[in-house]
């Protein structure tokens, strides 16, 4: 039984997260989408909303759960019994980046593999932040995430 790790702050998930998502669930037996608090991101929604949302936007993949954590990802993945941690790899800027947290988190526990899945084209440039930037400016950010999250986006700038 092969479990993998899918994490992010998924502030808020958007559809290039959903395609990582379920492109690692259609490799592994189990996913966990593991929402971290990241508490230096003074995230626009708190974590117990992130990890609704992602489990709502995930509800029609049935081997997909989500969970929040703190601390240290592989300690997440050593709790969770996860050998597999999977990220997706956008445009060549994220490329140093994840390259020096698979690094780090190989030090930390070799037992915990890290895999990649190239982002499609359309994805490219998508982030959390462009989503919430565009949610804040009135601009059409709809087409960019899952359908539950427009109603949470819309309400958290209308205040
Ligand atoms: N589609 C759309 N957006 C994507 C994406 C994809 N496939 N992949 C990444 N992104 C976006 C995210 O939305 C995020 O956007 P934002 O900065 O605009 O909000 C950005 O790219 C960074 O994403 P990611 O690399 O997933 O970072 P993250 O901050 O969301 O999550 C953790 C990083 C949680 C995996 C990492 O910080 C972590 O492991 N934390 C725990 C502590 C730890 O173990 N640290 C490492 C050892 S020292």
């Amino acid at each position: 039984m092969k479990k993998a790790l899918v994490p992010g702050t998924f502030d808020p998930i958007t559809n290039g997260h959903l395609d990582v998502i379920a492109r690692a669930a259609s490799i592994f037996d189990e996913v966990v989408v593991a929402v971290a608090l990241s508490a230096k991101k003074n995230t626009l929604f708190p974590l117990e909303q992130r990890v609704e949302l992602v489990q709502e936007a995930v509800k029609d993949l049935p081997n997909v759960t989500a969970i929040g954590f703190d601390g240290l990802l592989t300690d997440f993945a050593f709790e969770q019994n996860a050998h597999c941690v999977v990220k997706g790899l956008r445009a060549i800027t994220d490329f140093e980046y994840e390259f020096q947290m698979a690094a780090m988190n190989w030090q930390l526990h070799r037992s915990v593999e890290t895999f990649f899945i190239m982002s499609p084209p359309e994805y490219m440039y998508l982030s959390s932040s462009i989503v919430r930037e565009l949610a804040s400016m009135n601009g059409r950010f709809e087409k960019f995430v899952p359908e539950n999250v427009v109603p949470a986006l819309k309400a958290a700038y209308a205040k």
